[in-house]
């Protein structure tokens, strides 16, 4: 019995789960020292994130994309150093009010919340950037995409960037030449810009960021594709008043789903945004990797996870400086 392969087997699921508690008991018993050597290791730190990821999601179904987009948001401006989370204050100017963020970034209260359950269990440890990276990981693999190691050990920012916010990150009027020096300028590829645009596959847009595509004019079929579409789009912006308010899914066809879909969407001249369109509208690049990815979603995943590792470890400018921020809002 002992040697059969079965019992082998249990044994090793209850050392695995000993170690498991065992990392956890440390980590909350740490008290003010971090419960394991390496700067910024925090055993229990990921398990708080996902839980907290999870109920927020299961509240809100759209706070997954919104967490992810909040981590792209931050590492295109100066590095992901959770600069986005700052609140502005009567003598500091932050990124929440730039173009890209105003009426539109959302789930800094969840992010505040999973800060305080890591405070608690690992004090001064883990960075509020580091945070959002991982909370973007897990809101992809909740919504069915892949998942992949977070590299830790990010440090949170002293200031924030309203003016680098508002022209580092892409609008949604973009041409495809305008994506790619956006991605370049900070060393991104082509490759990575087509797939990391796949996060589109979830989440919404207000109508503001698209409607200059519907106007009804001589060449607005030109503008969106799909002549079906364009009706209904045209129909759900009618009341130009609720332009901030009014919502569209950014993939039609399984809105809530980390899948191609987004790809075959751009194919069928169905995309939202005028950026996303703009990835076929001519031959290059851009349109073949588009092709590729709506025929092979496991080639989508495997270069949506690399372009992820590389926007996570987009670093400040040296000599930026850093710190670990104990309220996710404001600096030590
Ligand atoms: C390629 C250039 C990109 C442009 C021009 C762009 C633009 C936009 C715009 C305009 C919205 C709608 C905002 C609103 O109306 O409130 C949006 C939503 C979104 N973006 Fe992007 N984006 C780009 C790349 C990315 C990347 C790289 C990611 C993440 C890896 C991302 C993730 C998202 C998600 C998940 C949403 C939905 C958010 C929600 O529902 O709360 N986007 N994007
Ligand atoms: C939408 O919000 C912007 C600021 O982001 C504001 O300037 C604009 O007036 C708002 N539009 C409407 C219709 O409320």
């Amino acid at each position: 019995m002992a040697s059969s392969p079965v019992f082998r087997f249990v044994l090793f699921i209850v050392f695995v789960a000993l170690m498991q508690c065992c990392n956890f008991v440390e980590a909350c018993l740490g008290g003010g020292s971090s419960p394991v050597g390496n700067a910024g290791h925090c055993a229990a730190a990921e398990g708080i994130v996902f839980s907290g990821v999870e109920a927020a999601v299961a509240e809100d179904p759209r706070m997954a994309a919104s967490l992810l987009r909040l981590h792209f948001h931050d590492c295109f401006v100066n590095g992901c150093d959770a600069s986005v989370l700052l609140d502005d204050t009567v003598d500091f100017v932050g990124e929440k009010t730039a173009g890209p963020n105003l009426n539109s970034l959302r789930g800094f209260e969840v992010i505040d919340a999973i800060k305080a359950d890591v405070e608690l269990a690992c004090p001064d440890t883990v960075s509020c950037a580091d945070i959002l990276a991982v909370a973007a990981r897990d809101a992809v693999a909740l919504s069915g995409g892949p998942t992949w190691e977070v590299q830790m050990g990010r440090k949170d920012g002293l200031s924030a960037n309203k003016q680098l916010a508002n022209s580092n990150i892409p609008g949604p009027n973009s041409n495809v030449a305008g994506l790619i020096s956006k991605f370049q300028n900070l060393g991104l590829s082509v490759k990575d810009m087509v797939a990391l645009s796949g996060a589109h596959t979830i989440g919404h847009a207000r109508c503001a960021s698209f409607t200059s595509r519907l106007n009804v004019g001589s060449n607005a079929g030109n503008l969106v594709g799909d002549k079906d579409f364009l009706t209904s789009l045209q129909q759900l912006c009618s009341n130009p008043g609720a332009s901030n308010v009014t919502l569209a899914q950014l993939d039609l066809v399984s809105p809530a789903t980390f899948d191609n879909q987004y790809y075959m969407n751009l194919l069928s001249g169905e995309g939202l945004l005028a950026s996303d369109q703009a990835l076929v509208s001519e031959a290059g690049e851009a349109r073949e990797l588009v092709e590729s990815y709506s025929e092979y979603p496991e080639a989508f995943f495997e270069d949506f996870v690399a372009a992820m590792v590389r926007m996570g470890s987009l670093s400040p400018a040296a000599g930026s400086g850093g710190e670990i921020r104990r309220d996710c809002r404001r600096v030590n």
